[in-house]
């Protein structure tokens, strides 16, 4: 039985690969950020009473700005496979928050990495690197494209990402960088772009918002569905050697678009609803994001399955579910139609 430790459990991704890899019977580690409030209801459902003999998911407390604590989780965890999720990964803010950002999504990484190194521990790992990096380099990007970061989060990303190569150079760790386009799903974060537009509809519907307020309508973003995502970081490593990939669906749609599809979806009109707030454009935008997934095909023969129609259902369906409103249903027949028989919980 394999043992995993995934920091980040508590966000998008974190939560669905805990369920993914307990369904492959891993045991699983999390990293939970110490707060005065609950906030893991991303894996409630997943829960399980640490003094039940039959437990095989754990949480402890820690924090990437804190070394001490990371190595200690090594040593107690002894973790086979560890997969990187955690950073302060809103762009926006961090324009807002650049130190922050540079520390525990840069630095957090490097401490992670000098986690594993000082404690001896051999394992896997994965690090969540981002298409974000990619900044203004010209679509389709590839795992050959040079990064051009525009955010303090992408440059941070970009060290991250090179320190995991250093490491992997230097020091013959089994480590690889999984450069990730957007990828959605209803546990989005709700002041992503995606999950902030599937919320005002349900709320619109329901009557209790009239207005949305957005930034930039004109960006374009390669959008994928989180659940096809952790699958790949897990066969990522179970790889001879280490590598890195670009996954993306290898379309693009505009924020507009999303707009577009979401509302009219729910029968709605966007334009009645929809207004610009200066405060969410950016300093620096990334104006479009597409990925050319050929060599993830190639090699991994992994392909995107839900596209954007399907993915702005899947996502709204929810939503209107969540507000107890009659749902049209398409994205729930295409959720349910798709290979996600681990999935216990959209
Ligand atoms: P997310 O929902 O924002 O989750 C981030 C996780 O990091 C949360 O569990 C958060 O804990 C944790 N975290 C934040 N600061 C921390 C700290 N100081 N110490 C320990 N944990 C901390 O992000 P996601 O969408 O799941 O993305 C997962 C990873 O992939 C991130 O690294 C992100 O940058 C990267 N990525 C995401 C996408 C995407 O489209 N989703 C694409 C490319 C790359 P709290 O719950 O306590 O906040
Ligand atoms: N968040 C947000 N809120 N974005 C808006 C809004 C708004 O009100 N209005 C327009 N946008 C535009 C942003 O300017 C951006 O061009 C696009 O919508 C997507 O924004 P986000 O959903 O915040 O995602 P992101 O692309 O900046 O970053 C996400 O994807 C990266 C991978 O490329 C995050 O998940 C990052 O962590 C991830 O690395």
């Amino acid at each position: 039985m394999k043992v995993a430790l995934i920091t980040g459990i508590t966000g998008q991704d974190g939560s669905y690969l805990a369920e993914f890899l307990l369904a492959k019977a891993y045991t699983v580690h999390g990293l939970v950020r110490r707060a005065s409030t609950f906030h893991t209801d991303r894996i409630d459902h997943l829960y399980q009473d640490p003094h039940d003999s039959k437990a095989r998911l754990f949480l402890h407390y820690g924090d990437l700005a804190d070394s001490g604590q990371l190595t200690n989780l090594f040593y107690e965890v002894k973790p086979d496979e560890v997969y990187h999720l955690g950073a302060q990964s809103h762009v926006r803010v961090s324009f807002d928050m650049p130190d922050y950002t540079g520390d525990v999504t840069g630095l957090g990484t490097v401490r992670l990495l000098e986690a594993i190194r000082k404690s001896g521990v051999r394992c896997r790992l994965y690090q969540a690197s981002s298409s974000e990096m990619f900044g203004a380099a010209p679509a389709p990007q590839s795992e050959t494209t040079p990064f051009q970061p525009r955010s303090p989060y992408a440059a941070a990303k970009v060290y991250a990402h090179w320190m995991v190569r250093n490491y992997r150079e230097g020091y013959g760790l089994f480590a690889c960088n999984g450069i990730l386009f957007n990828h959605e799903s209803p546990r989005r974060g709700e002041t992503f772009v995606t999950r902030k537009i599937t919320r005002a509809v349900a709320a619109i519907k329901a009557g209790r918002q009239q207005t949305l307020y957005l930034g930039n309508l004109d960006a374009r973003r390669d959008w994928g569905y989180a659940p096809e995502y952790v699958e790949l970081m897990w066969r990522m490593l179970q790889m001879t050697a280490p590598q890195d990939f670009v996954f993306g669906t290898g379309e693009t749609h505009s924020v507009r678009e999303f707009v577009e599809a979401a509302f009219g979806y729910a029968g709605l009109d966007w334009r009645e609803h929809v207004k610009l707030d200066q405060r969410y454009l950016r300093p620096t935008e990334v104006e479009l994001l597409k990925a050319d997934p050929s060599n993830v095909k190639r090699q991994l023969g992994w392909e995107a399955h839900v596209r954007f129609a399907d993915l702005v259902r899947i996502m709204v369906d929810a939503e209107l579910e969540t507000a107890g409103l009659p749902a049209p249903g398409e994205g729930k027949r295409a959720f349910d139609a798709g290979r996600f028989g681990w999935l216990r919980r959209p």
